[in-house]
Formats: C-alpha cells, structure tokens, sequence
C-alpha cells in the first residue's frame, strides 16, 4: 500500500531556479492496483514516482509504504524500501551504469546479498520477461540500441521481483511490437504476482488498456485519481487539460457536442459499438 499526505517538492529550493514539481499530493494507492499515471510533459509524475522507493526526499509531507513512514523509518528501512519498490527511471541512460549488461541486471539481486544461483535464475527469468538476447550479456550497455538499453534496464528491476513495480515511460523508444510485448508482460505480472503496478504513460490508449485504475497530475497536482471507468467519465475534462484520450473517446464526445445521447465514458472500441447499438436501438437520432 503507499499513501502520501500533503507531498510537496520543489527542486533547487531557496535559489533562483526554484521550481514547485509537485504540490500536495493526497493519495492512497492500495495493494494490488493497476495504476496508470497521466499528464502533460512537466507536470510532475517522475518527481511523484521518485518518492515511492525513497529516491526523492520530500521537500514537505509524508509517504508511507505499508503503513510506514519512510522518513522516519531508519536507513535500513528505506534501503529495504528500494528492493520492495522497483522503479524503473524514464532515461535507461540514469539507470544503467555496469560494464557488461549481465553486471547490470544482477546488480540489485547481488545487493540484495542473494546466493550466486538465484542470483543466476533471476537475471535468466527477467532476460525472458523482457524479450533480450543472451548474446548481449557480455556487451557494453552503452554500445546497445536505444530499445534494448530500455530492456536492460526493465530487466534490473524485474530481477528484484519487486512487491511494487513503478515504470516511467517503459514503451518509449521501443517499437509498437516491443511496447505491446513489453506491456502484455506486466499485465501478466500484476496478475501473476498479485504486485501493484504503477505505469506512467504518455498514452492514454495504453494506460485505458492495461491499468484499474488512473491517476491524473495537472501543474504538479492530483487533479484526479479514479477507476479507469470514472476517470473517463470525465473524458471532456481530460481533453480540456490538453490530455491525449482515445480516439474512440473523441469520436463519441464530439457526437455528444451533436446531440446524440451516448455515453462520455468509452475507451475501446467494443464499448463504441455497444453503445452505437444502444443508439441504433433507440432509432439513431439526435435529441435536437
Ligand atoms: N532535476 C530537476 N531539477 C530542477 N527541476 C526539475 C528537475 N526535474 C524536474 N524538474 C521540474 O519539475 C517539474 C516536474 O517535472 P517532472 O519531470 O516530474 O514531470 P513529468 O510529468 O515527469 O514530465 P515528462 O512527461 O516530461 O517526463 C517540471 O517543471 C520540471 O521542469
Ligand atoms: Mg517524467
């Protein structure tokens, strides 16, 4: 479970170039959810997730990760906190820095003090989960593609099998088999292992598809933070933040603009034909 209480951070505090990422953020995240985290470029998602594994330090208010304050929790807590909440950064660049990629991957379980097999099996384990060639094992992370360092770096946080995966912007770079591959292998992770699972996302498609439920950052604040569902039945808002909803989405709001009376809240196209039928049904016609 991770609840915040009035998280706020601001970087470079106290000089000129003071910024206020995030400002009072109120959630409550429980064990187990699919979360999708949305928002405009800059509006403070990386900064929120940063606070999750203790990476960040709030500039005011509290996270607890079950039930524990991790500021106030002793150093050994917080470092425990780092295995059980894998994060996976958005640049794989700020995440990778072994000489081989085999290093990289067995980084965190070697730091977790597990034995040399285990060790072995996982990095064998998350090299399947993210589709990577054991070919590449010796390389240089630096000299790979910018779709395979995105894998290597999902990979040295699934080697932790964390309690809590956090992945910011995990498709990016990838190709649109690469994403739906890489994104049908969390879901059956979150499925499997019954971990909670936070995706930031540019895509509002992705997140619709695969998370229960949504959050939204608007300027650095939680302006929402529902069930997929809910959250689109506020579709219209979602458009006035500048957000990117499906196209489906947009098609059905602009029929509402038109009288037609459907629903705001439809995000994949089985729901559009389900209420094209609906209207059908009703003799297709505008209510004025
Ligand atoms: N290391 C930093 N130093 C100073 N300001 C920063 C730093 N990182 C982020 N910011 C600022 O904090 C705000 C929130 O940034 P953040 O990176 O959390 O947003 P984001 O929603 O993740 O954006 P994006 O979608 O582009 O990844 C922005 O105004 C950004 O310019
Ligand atoms: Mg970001």
């Amino acid at each position: 479970m991770i609840k915040t209480e009035n998280l706020s951070h601001l970087y470079s505090e106290g000089t000129p170039f003071q910024t206020t990422a995030i400002e009072d953020i109120n959630i409550h995240i429980p064990k187990g959810d699919y979360v999708g985290v949305i928002g405009h470029t800059g509006s403070g998602k990386s900064t929120l997730i940063a606070h999750f594994n203790a990476i960040l330090k709030p500039t005011s208010g509290k996270i607890f990760i079950d039930g524990q304050d991790l500021w106030s929790a002793d150093k050994k807590t917080r470092i425990q906190t780092r295995f059980d909440v894998g994060l996976v950064f958005q640049y794989p660049e700020h995440q990778l820095f072994e000489e081989t990629v085999y290093k990289d991957i067995s980084f965190g379980p070697k730091n977790m003090g597990l034995p040399e097999y285990e060790i072995h099996k996982r990095v064998d384990k998350a090299l399947d989960f993210v589709g990577l060639d054991r070919a590449l094992l010796d390389k240089s992370p630096f000299d790979l593609s910018g779709g395979q360092k995105r894998r290597v770096a999902i990979a040295g946080v699934m080697a932790l099998e964390p309690k809590v995966l956090i992945l910011d912007e995990p498709a990016a770079g990838l190709d649109p088999r690469g994403r739906d591959e890489i994104l049908s292998r969390i879901r059956d992770y979150h499925r499997e292992t019954k971990s909670t699972v936070l995706l930031v996302s540019h895509s509002m498609e992705d997140v619709s598809r695969n998370a229960n439920s949504i959050l939204v950052m608007n300027k650095g604040r939680c302006v929402m933070h529902d069930s997929v569902p809910a959250v689109f039945e506020r579709a219209e808002d979602l458009v006035g933040m500048g957000l990117d909803v499906p196209k489906i989405t947009r098609v059905f709001i602009s029929l509402r603009e038109k009288g037609y009376p459907v629903s705001p809240n439809v995000y994949t196209v089985e729901q559009g034909k389900d209420e094209l039928m609906k209207l059908l049904r009703k003799g297709g016609e505008a209510n004025d």
